[in-house]
């Protein structure tokens, strides 16, 4: 029983809790929080980077970005990787570990992929390959890429922040 809602559970959470989060939040909390190892720009040369092993993640690295899922860069900022210098960041609200998660998986996409990514996620874009937020949630481009290519896949992903009480048409 257990097994079975656990999951549905975290889905909702996700759809729901990622929706507060925004692009703002998310910069000004990595500037604060994570800029120390991540670096200002997020290409994990931040001046408490020198000698950790391993490095801290060059979240500018298009091809290790297309590998995740916003979802699963949210499990790591909630969970810490044991056995590096990746902490915990469970004291974070929930809202800004969604912030955090969209904000750095976001750096490694142009700025034009940004703006088709908020036209297909606003509707004005068609088509829409991802209608809900759970599945946005759990997508990587590397996945999505399989089915509807890299460039779509790119865009799809790709969005600074979703604004707070956004509605999808
Ligand atoms: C003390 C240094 C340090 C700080 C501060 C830090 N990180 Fe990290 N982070 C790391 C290291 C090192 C890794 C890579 C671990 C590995 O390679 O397994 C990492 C990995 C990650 C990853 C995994 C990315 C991927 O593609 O696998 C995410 C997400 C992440 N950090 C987010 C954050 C966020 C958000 C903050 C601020 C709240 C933060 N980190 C603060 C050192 C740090």
């Amino acid at each position: 029983m257990k097994r079975f809602f656990l999951p549905i559970l975290i889905l909702m959470l996700a759809g729901t809790a990622h929706a507060k989060g925004n692009a703002d939040k998310g910069k000004a909390k990595a500037a604060q929080v994570c800029a120390a190892c991540h670096g200002a720009t997020g290409a994990g040369d931040g001046p408490a980077s020198a000698g950790l092993d391993p490095p801290p993640i060059d979240f500018t690295d298009a091809h290790r970005a297309s590998q995740r899922s916003p979802f699963s860069l949210y499990q790591v900022v909630t969970q810490g990787l044991p056995g590096t210098s990746m902490a915990s960041y469970s004291q974070l609200s929930d809202a800004d570990r969604w912030a955090l998660a969209y904000y750095v998986g976001n750096l490694a996409n142009t700025s034009e992929d940004v703006t088709a990514g908020e036209a297909l996620w606003n509707g004005t874009l068609q088509p829409r390959p991802i209608e809900t937020l759970e599945e946005l949630s759990n997508s990587s481009p590397a996945d999505l890429a399989k089915t509807i290519g890299d460039r779509q896949a790119r865009q799809t992903t790709a969005r600074k922040g979703l604004r707070i009480g956004a509605k999808r048409r």
